[in-house]
Parts: structure tokens; sequence; C-alpha cells
């Protein structure tokens, strides 16, 4: 638990407007927590990655596809694409130990070392899909981090995330979630029940996983859901 809990610890209270000495902070916590995470993710039993494949399985079964691993982390989510047969993966993280891990495991075809809502940090409309995981929370990326997604991904690709259940805990997440399908950018195709993503971590809140597939043009005209 202490090299896990150090890491959180530091965003309490903060939101998602937190001040860029906040974010080199949280940069610095996973630089310190790189050397650990995978053990002690392992120790915890870390879902959040096996779950979200699993989805992108059903939404996108073409091995092909060009998957933006947004947050990768020391690259455990594309461990699990790498399992399933995924060739095209990116990696993006702003923390540069955890990234350097993630790409010494010769997994992705290209690593970022940018966050997700930093100007420009990604080209438009590139990818057929985006898995965020353990990214869209408070310090982390912030709420328009979810306009950037749906901006990199290509019409009616397909996004994978997942928030925490608790509706105040996530309540900006939400906000921009429904604003994006009120504006017709992207419709939601799936919602998990609320989960344990680290059942080893007993105060650890539960996640929803989401996919959504962004509209059939580049301006977003979806046409509203029956
Ligand atoms: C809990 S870890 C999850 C890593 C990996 N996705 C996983 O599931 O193991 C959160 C990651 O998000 C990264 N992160 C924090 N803020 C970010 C941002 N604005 N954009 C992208 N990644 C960010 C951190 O550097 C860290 O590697």
């Amino acid at each position: 638990m202490e090299r896990f809990t150090p890491v959180y610890s530091k965003q309490a209270g903060q939101t998602e407007r937190c001040h860029p000495a906040d974010k080199t902070m949280l940069a610095a916590g996973y630089d310190a927590w790189a050397p650990h995470y995978d053990a002690d993710m392992r120790r915890y039993g870390y879902r959040v990655p096996a779950l979200m494949v699993a989805q992108l399985r059903c939404h996108v079964p073409d091995r092909r596809a060009f998957v933006l691993d947004a947050g990768a982390g020391s690259g455990l989510v594309a461990q699990a694409l790498k399992a399933f047969g995924y060739q095209n993966v990116v990696g993006l993280d702003p923390s540069m130990a955890m990234l350097r891990r993630a790409c010494t495991k010769g997994l992705y075809r290209l690593c970022l070392k940018t966050a997700l809502g930093a100007p420009a940090a990604l080209a438009d409309h590139r990818f057929d899909a985006i898995l965020a995981a353990g990214v869209l929370k408070a310090g982390h990326a912030p709420p328009a981090a979810l306009g950037a997604l749906v901006r990199a991904v290509r019409p009616k690709g397909i996004i994978i995330f997942n928030l925490q259940a608790d509706k105040v805990a996530a309540e900006e997440y939400n906000r921009m979630r429904r604003r994006l399908e009120t504006g017709h950018q992207w419709r939601p195709l799936i919602a998990t029940l609320p989960f344990d993503p680290l059942p080893g971590v007993a105060a650890e809140q539960k996640n929803v996983i989401y996919v959504y597939q962004t509209a059939g043009t580049a301006t977003g005209d979806m046409p509203p859901q029956p």
C-alpha cells in the first residue's frame, strides 16, 4: 500500500483545473512509482486493462486497427492488446519514467511524451480506437480531454475509458460525456456495471467502463438516437 497511496494522496482536494505545479507533482509521483507500478498492480489484481481490451475485441475486431493507449503508464493496456494480437498501438503519457518502461516492452509503434488535453498533442481523426485506462480522474486528464479523444479518433471510431462510479467524484466527467452526446459528437454503446478495479485495495472506489462510438463525420452530425 505504501507505494500506492502517495501518488493518489497528493490529489486529495484537487479538481480537474489543478494548478500546473500540481501536474508536475503528479508526473513526479508517477515517475517515482514507475519501477514498482507493475508489481503493485499485479498484487492488487488490477482488472481494467483486460476488461477494456475485451470491449475493444467486441467493437474493433480488426487486429490491424490503429489504437491509441492514452495515459499508457507502464504499458499494461498494451500488454493486454498484444495478447490479443493488436499490432498498431501508439502510447501517450506525460510521465517520462512510466513511458520509458512502457516503451522498453516493445509494445508500441510510437511513444509520445505528452498529456491529453495539451494543445496539438494529437493529430485529428487518426485513430480507429482509443483506450484510456485510469486516466480520466481528478488530477489526471481533465474532463475536456474527452473532447480531445473525440477529435483524435476517426469518424465512427471507438473510445473506451473508465470513470469512477461515484457520482460526485465523476461529476464533471459525466457532464462532459453527456454534453458530447447531446452535441451528437458520439453515442454510448456500453456502460458496464460498477466493478472493483483493484480488488486488493480495500478503499478503492468502484469504476464503470464506457464504450462510445464517434459520429459518422468529423463535424459530428450524428442523428439523434430514437
Ligand atoms: C493509474 S495510471 C494508468 C496507467 C495505465 N493506463 C494503466 O492502466 O496501467 C495513470 C496514468 O495517467 C497518466 N496521466 C496523468 N495525467 C495525464 C494526462 N493529462 N494525459 C495523459 N495521461 C495522463 C499518468 O502519468 C499515469 O501514467
